[in-house]
């Protein structure tokens, strides 16, 4: 019980920490040449994998053989096993890329909002998928979030205007669409990795070291067909400074902690983990960026700004109630 409330509470604060700063270094951070997200893709995952390595050699008490022995046999000696980590593992890298685009695209307060959708195919999956049932205040609290999201869309002009200087403004639309794929990859991902974990009893960080060799290989390509030109010309790590390397900590640690709510908890307590994530990112960015901008200009947006984040807020504390049912 302990780990499965450390786990969610570990992805209130990597959720947060991970819009805002990946926020920030896609649209307010101005100088030089802006990083490739693709390339931070790959790096994220090539983190997750060390990380995981290191963890199942913990597990196996420091010892060098051990490590080598499961390794072989989990992964080299069981191919189809393997193999079926592969489905997830496309849908995520796709996914992965997707919210760079609707983070250059969407402010993160309507990109944490809209991405709360994912509750609703995460529940839908879990339904089809793991053959859970929902009761009435399950299905209402969905239709909630639902309605939710619509009225946050709602005054859309607006929602796009406080990045008005920023070096990427971009479209409202695409933004929308990214994220409204990411929900469906999200859902289906997270729950597909769920029934994985729970029909095996192989350790969490193995599939995950399964999972993230795959996401290697694709994010490899996805960054050689989508960038391939400006890698080879400047390098993978072009634009790459102390905030790019911070958001892609933050996107392995994400990796890994949702491993292990999967494991302690569910898909579904996932999902309103992060809508917690949603009050303190709109508050924090509120203040936050105005930190970034001293000269106040963007001021008279942070008010209405405000306005619509408490109404946020208020819908959010409506929505972590009817979580409370949902989980009962
Ligand atoms: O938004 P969502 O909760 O679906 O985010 C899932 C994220 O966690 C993705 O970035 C995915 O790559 C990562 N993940 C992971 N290992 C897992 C499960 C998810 O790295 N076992």
């Amino acid at each position: 019980m302990f780990l499965c409330y450390l786990s969610l509470g570990v992805l209130v604060f990597q959720t947060t920490s991970l819009v805002l700063t990946m926020r920030y270094s896609r649209t307010l951070q101005a100088e030089g040449p802006r990083y490739l997200a693709s390339s931070a893709v790959v790096v994220a995952e090539v983190m997750k994998i060390l990380t995981c390595v290191l963890l199942v050699f913990k597990e196996h008490n420091y010892s060098m053989r051990a490590l080598n022995s499961v390794l072989r046999q989990e992964i080299i000696h069981k191919p189809i096993e393997t193999l079926k980590l592969a489905i997830p593992s496309g849908i995520y890298t796709l996914q992965n890329n997707l919210l760079y685009v609707a983070l250059s695209n969407l402010d993160a307060a309507t990109y944490q909002v809209t991405y709360q959708l994912k509750i609703l195919t995460t529940a839908l999956f879990s339904v089809s998928m793991l053959g859970r049932r929902l009761g009435v205040y399950q299905w209402l609290s969905l239709l909630i979030l639902m309605a939710g999201v619509a009225l946050v869309q709602w005054p859309s002009e607006s929602a796009v205007a406080p990045e008005k200087e920023a070096p990427s403004t971009g479209s409202q639309f695409v933004g929308v669409t990214a994220v409204l794929v990411a929900c469906c990859s999200s859902g289906f991902a997270g729950v597909y990795f769920e029934k994985i974990l729970k029909e095996s009893k192989q350790s969490v960080w193995v599939r995950n070291i399964q999972l993230g060799m795959f996401g290697l290989v694709f994010g490899l390509f996805g960054m050689l067909a989508y960038d391939g030109e400006r890698v080879r010309e400047s390098g993978m790590f072009q634009g790459y400074n102390t905030v790019t390397w911070t958001v892609v900590a933050l996107q392995a640690l994400g990796g890994l902690v949702i491993a292990a709510v999967i494991k302690y908890a569910d898909n579904i307590l996932k999902g309103f983990a992060t809508s917690l994530s949603i009050i303190l990112s709109t508050l924090i960015s509120y203040f936050w960026l105005q930190d970034f901008d001293p000269t106040g200009v963007f001021l008279c947006h942070h008010l209405g700004i405000l306005k619509r984040n408490l109404i946020r807020t208020c819908f959010i504390l409506l929505l972590t109630e009817m979580g409370a049912q949902f989980t009962k």
